[in-house]
C-alpha cells in the first residue's frame, strides 16, 4: 500500500497539524490517519531570490510528514496573489469584471507550480498515490507527468467551476484546463461544477471528465465542541451582552465572493420593514481579513466600514447598536459555542464552492431547540441543504423577508427544517468525502 500524498498551496499551520480546524484539514487527516502520508506546499513564509531549487523543510507530526517550501516574494505575488486570487479566483466566482490579468502573472503560475513538481518529485516513491487540492495547481499535474511521473493523480477543486462562456474570459483558458488530462482523476464540489468543467472540456476537445464530491465537516466533533463551549467566558459574555435580543449570526472570511454588502443591505431593508423587530434583534458578522494584499478585498474591507458605521448611525439608539462587525478571528471553540447560541445563521454567498459555516451552524445546534439557517441558493451546499429558508443574496427585500419568517418561525417549524438538514450534514461528512475521491483514485490499482 503506498503513501498517499497531498498537495495544496496552504498547508496546515504547526498548530492545525495537531488540532485540525477546516474541513480540508479535517477531512485528510481521517484519510492520512494509519497511512504513511506526505503533505506538502508552501510554508507561509517568503525568502530572497534564489538559484537554486529550496529544500523541503519536513516536520513529521503523528506519523504525517509536512514538507514546506517558502517563495520568494516576487513568486509569492505572481502566482498567490495575482494570478490565483486576482485572476481564478474572480473568475471562478462568476466576477470576471474583478479579474486583472497580466501576462508575466500567468508565467509565474507556471513557474511555481513546475517548482513545487521539482521539488516534489524528490520526495515520490513509486506506489504513492497523489492527490493535489485547488486552483493554485491546476497544472501541477502535468508538470510532475512531464518529471516522469507515473503516480496515480488525482486534483480536487474547491471552488465553483463557470461555465465555458465565463471561462472563456481568461486568454488561454482551454491550455489551463487541457493540463487536467494529466490527472487520474478530477473531482468538484457539485453537480453544476461537473457540468460547467465538462462542458468546457467538451468544447476544448479535452479528453477528461470531472466527478462530484460534496465536501463535509466532522459533524459530531463540531456539536461536541459547540456543547462544551456554551460554559466558557466568551460565550456567556456574548450571551449576558444580548439582553434576551435575538441573534442573527454571520461568520465569513472578508470575501467579496461571500455577499457581505448585500447582506448588510438585507438586514437594514428587515429593519426598514418590519419595525417591530428594532431593538430586540442583533446581527452579529464575524469577518476576518483575508488576503488583505489584494486591492479588491481591500476596496472591500472599506466598503464594509462605511456600510456598517452609516447603518448604525441611521438605525441605533442610545441602547441598541444593530450590527455587531468584526474584522479579527475567533478561536475555533469560540466560534462553535457562538453558533450554538445564534438564533439565525445568515449565510449568503454570492458564490460559494461549499460553504462549511452552514454545515457546521447545524451541527452545533440543540437539536431540540434549533436555530433557522438562511442561505444563499449560490452556496454549493444549496442543493444538500433545501430544508434552509433559500435565498437570492442579490434581492435586499429577499433576505428580509427570510430573517422575517426565520423570526416567526414556531419551535416544531424550526425542529421540522432542521430535522433532515441535521441527517444530510451527518452522512455527508469530511471523511466520506475524503474516502469516496481515494475510492475511486485508486480504483483498478489494488487488482
Ligand atoms: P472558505 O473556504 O471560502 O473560507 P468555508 O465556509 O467553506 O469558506 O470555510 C471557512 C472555514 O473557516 C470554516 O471552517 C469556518 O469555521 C472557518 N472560519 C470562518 N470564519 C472564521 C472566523 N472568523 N474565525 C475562525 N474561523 C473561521
Ligand atoms: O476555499 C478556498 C480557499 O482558497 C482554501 O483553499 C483556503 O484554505 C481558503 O480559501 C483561505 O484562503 P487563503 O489560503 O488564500 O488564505
Amino acid at each position: 500500500m503506498g503513501r498517499l500524498i497531498i498537495v495544496s498551496n496552504r498547508v496546515p499551520s504547526p498548530r492545525e497539524r495537531l488540532q485540525p480546524a477546516g474541513g480540508l484539514t479535517v477531512g485528510l487527516r481521517d484519510a492520512v490517519r494509519g497511512n504513511e502520508s506526505l503533505w506538502f506546499g508552501w510554508s507561509g513564509a517568503t525568502t530572497d531570490e534564489r538559484d537554486d531549487d529550496p529544500l523541503p523543510s519536513l516536520d513529521v507530526v503523528e506519523g504525517v510528514t509536512y514538507a514546506t517550501i517558502d517563495l520568494t516574494a516576487r513568486q509569492l505575488e505572481g502566482f498567490y496573489q495575482n494570478f490565483s486570487n486576482g485572476l481564478l479566483w474572480p473568475l471562478c466566482h462568476y466576477r470576471v469584471g474583478l479579474m486583472t490579468y497580466r501576462r508575466s502573472d500567468w508565467e509565474t503560475y507556471l513557474e511555481v507550480n513546475a517548482l513545487f513538481a521539482r521539488v516534489l518529485v524528490e520526495q515520490l516513491q513509486p506506489d504513492d498515490v497523489i492527490w493535489v487540492h485547488d486552483y493554485h495547481l491546476f497544472p501541477l499535474g502535468q508538470a510532475l507527468r512531464d518529471l516522469g511521473v507515473t503516480n496515480r493523480i488525482g486534483f480536487f477543486l474547491h471552488i465553483p467551476c463557470p461555465p465555458w462562456s465565463l471561462m472563456r474570459s481568461l486568454p488561454g483558458a482551454d491550455l489551463l484546463l487541457r493540463d487536467m488530462e494529466a490527472y487520474d482523476l478530477v473531482g468538484v464540489q457539485t453537480q453544476e461544477d461537473v457540468e460547467n468543467m465538462n462542458q468546457s472540456f467538451s468544447l476544448c476537445g479535452i479528453a477528461a471528465r470531472a466527478q462530484a464530491f460534496a465536501i463535509g465537516i466532522d459533524p459530531i466533533e463540531f456539536h461536541r465542541q459547540a456543547i462544551a463551549s456554551a460554559d466558557t467566558p466568551a460565550v456567556r459574555r456574548l450571551v449576558e451582552s444580548l439582553h434576551g435580543r435575538t441573534l442573527i449570526l454571520g461568520v465569513d472570511r472578508l470575501d467579496y465572493s461571500k455577499g457581505l454588502p448585500e447582506r448588510f443591505a438585507g438586514f437594514e431593508a428587515f429593519l426598514e420593514r418590519f419595525p417591530q423587530y428594532r431593538g430586540k434583534v442583533t446581527f452579529l458578522q464575524i469577518a476576518p481579513v483575508s488576503r488583505g494584499d489584494v486591492p479588491e478585498y481591500q476596496a472591500l474591507r472599506r466598503q464594509l466600514d462605511e456600510q456598517v458605521g452609516r447603518i448604525n448611525g441611521v438605525h441605533a439608539s442610545y441602547d441598541w447598536t444593530p450590527v455587531r462587525y468584526m474584522t479579527s478571528p475567533v478561536p475555533r471553540d469560540t466560534l462553535a459555542g457562538f453558533y450554538r447560541e445564534a438564533d439565525i445563521a445568515l449565510i449568503t454567498p454570492l458564490r460559494d464552492g461549499m460553504n462549511l459555516v452552514a454545515k457546521e451552524y447545524v451541527a452545533a445546534q440543540d437539536p431540540d431547540d434549533p436555530g433557522m439557517l438562511i442561505l444563499s441558493h449560490f452556496a454549493g451546499a444549496a442543493p444538500e441543504m433545501m430544508d434552509a429558508v433559500l435565498v437570492n443574496p442579490f434581492d435586499p427585500d429577499e433576505i428580509a423577508d427570510a430573517l422575517a419568517l426565520a423570526m416567526e418561525a414556531t419551535r416544531d417549524e424550526r425542529i421540522a427544517r432542521f430535522t433532515p438538514l441535521d441527517v444530510e450534514v451527518r452522512r455527508s461528512t469530511a471523511s466520506v468525502w475524503a474516502r469516496d475521491f481515494l475510492k475511486a483514485l485508486k480504483a483498478g490499482l489494488d487488482d
